[in-house]
């Protein structure tokens, strides 16, 4: 199972034109979750998540607030780590694309593009959305709005930069032809090609004149770069392109770029165009996840949702912890779908899965340990039954893990984990410890408690990516040391004799579902 090749894996960068969502929240944990497994797994990895910060939409909210467009980016940006903090998210770089070392990057990519005569002057005259920062042709647009969030959009005519985008349309064909898992899920290659490619890309514009909010072009000061240009380049300039080859080399390239489905034309026509036409080896994967939808809509800052459901992911931390924060974001979007978040839906997954399936399993066991051999696992030497029907499950569902987690369907890996107590509970049932205690069958108990104690240890070892606080719980009440791989975790009877097991409280206390719905419904202002 290990494995000590080097793995990069990236966020979109946010626009930081609100306080973060629980939509924000999904990409940021499912990329945390990823990195997790992938360092468990030995590798070394690179986790890369940042901020957008230029372009009309931020200039215009700074301006709102009254504020100068640093000052309001830096209170965000403060908000935005002490989200990921609460969060635990383990990120190894956090760029802001108005750091100097990024500013940098973008102009020595600008300079490459036009001296290679990739990028060349002309007039843009065609239609604008700010809120998504994109260009749409008058065909393009569905009833006069933005085919992509169906808002207002307003024309624009000025001097700009054309990237050569139209003389990559049958490069990027073949890209997906001849590398069939570089876009997954696969259904996004489809969406590509027959709304995009099918015919033929457009050349794209990579300056304005009339937004001071970014990046001046070096070669031409009139001009800014264009926000997407801009951002698309923060995942070289984080690793030091141009500057640190050292870096770059490790990492480059990204073995996932991980964006919501919104967004994967930009990440999988135009930055492969972009790094074609800078010589540059593309990113191993695009992955373009499903939305966390809320009433049929998707639970995002720009499109203004005004039930009282919508809830700030800072209090469902700080009530609920961020392993069911986690938990719920982590297994209900599933693979390549959207999933639904209401309040209702999350409490009762605290339950079933948080207090039900792992918290009950890892109490009873170690009450039963406590109650039918003074608090001490049996030693693996007493076993003379060892279950192998109920191993061989376990062994299936760590299995399934890794090949869930190889492909990054994050919710189907994170089911056979949850499986695996599941499975446990059921385990627990078939074999009634408390009648083999009542006929003294210590021979049996001790198997089944062993089984169980060495089970629980690997489940929790298996959560540590998904859930980050309780896990470590269970690792101290079973008396192990620190985890930090998953070394061993295809290896039965392994535990150490003579442990003793220490009381816990419940892992995650059972909630009155009425009484915390109707107290969230007050906190949500
Ligand atoms: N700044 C650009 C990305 C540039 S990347 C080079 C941008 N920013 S954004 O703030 O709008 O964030 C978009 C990302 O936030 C989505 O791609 C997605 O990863 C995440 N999400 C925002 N709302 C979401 C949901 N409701 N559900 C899941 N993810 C969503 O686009």
């Amino acid at each position: 199972m290990q494995d000590n090749s080097k793995f990069y894996i990236t966020t979109p960068i946010y626009y930081p034109s609100n306080k973060f969502t629980l939509g924000n929240c999904y990409t940021t944990v499912a990329c945390d979750a990823i990195a997790r497994f992938n360092r468990m797994l030995g590798r070394d990895v690179f986790y890369l998540t940042g901020t957008d910060e230029h372009g009309e939409k931020i200039a215009k909210i700074a301006k709102e607030n009254n504020k100068t467009e640093i000052e309001y980016l830096d209170e965000m940006i403060a908000d935005a780590k002490e989200l990921w903090k609460i969060l635990n998210i383990s990120y190894d770089d956090f760029i802001r694309t108005t750091e100097k070392r990024h500013e940098v990057v973008v102009n020595m990519v600008m300079k490459k593009l036009y001296e290679k005569g990739e990028i060349y002057k002309s007039t843009y005259n065609d239609w604008y959305c700010t809120p998504c920062e994109s260009f749409w042709t008058e065909s393009q647009l569905i009833d006069g709005k933005c085919p992509d969030c169906g808002r207002e959009v307003h024309e624009e005519k000025e001097e700009a930069y054309f990237f050569r985008l139209s003389n990559y349309t049958d490069k990027i064909l073949d890209l997906y032809k001849n590398n069939e898992d570089f876009l997954l899920p696969k259904s996004r290659v489809h969406e590509m090609v027959n709304n995009f490619l099918k015919d033929g890309l457009k050349d794209l514009c990579v300056s304005r004149t009339s937004v001071k909010w970014g990046i001046p072009v070096e070669f031409d000061k009139s001009h800014t770069v264009y926000v997407w240009v801009d951002a698309l380049t923060n995942y070289i300039s984080a690793l030091g392109y141009g500057s640190n080859d050292d870096k770059f080399n490790k990492y480059w390239p990204a073995d996932v770029h991980v964006v919501g489905k919104e967004i994967v034309r930009f990440h999988a026509i135009i930055w492969p165009a972009l790094l074609m036409a800078l010589d540059l080896p593309l990113p191993k994967q695009i992955l373009g996840h499903g939305w966390l939808l809320f009433g049929g809509d998707k639970l995002s800052k720009s499109k203004k949702n005004t039930s009282k459901d919508v809830l700030d992911p800072r209090i469902l931390v700080s009530r609920y912890s961020s392993d069911a924060v986690r938990l719920y974001l982590l297994k209900e979007v599933p693979f390549g779908s959207d999933g639904i978040y209401t309040q209702e839906l999350f409490l009762n997954s605290y339950n079933a899965n948080l207090s039900n399936t792992i918290g009950n399993l890892v109490s009873r066991t170690i009450s039963m340990i406590e109650k039918y051999n003074e608090g001490i696992i049996p030693s693996k030497k007493e076993i003379i039954d060892l279950d192998s029907k109920y191993i061989e499950d376990i062994k299936s569902n760590i299995k399934n893990t890794f090949d869930f987690m190889k492909i990054y369907d994050i919710s189907s890996a994170l089911n056979e984990v949850l499986n695996i107590f599941n499975r446990s509970n059921k385990y627990i049932d078939e074999t009634t410890p408390w009648i083999l205690a009542k006929e003294n069958n210590k021979g049996r108990l001790d198997s089944v408690l062993y089984n169980l104690s060495e089970v629980i240890l690997k489940g929790a070892t298996l959560l540590l990516p998904f859930l980050t606080e309780q896990p470590k719980k269970i690792f101290e009440a079973f008396g192990v040391l620190e985890v930090k791989d998953f070394k061993n975790i295809l290896d039965f009877d392994i535990l150490e004799s003579g442990i003793k097991v220490k009381h816990i409280n419940a892992l995650y206390q059972r909630l009155d579902i009425k009484k915390e719905n109707e107290e969230l419904w007050d906190l949500n202002v």
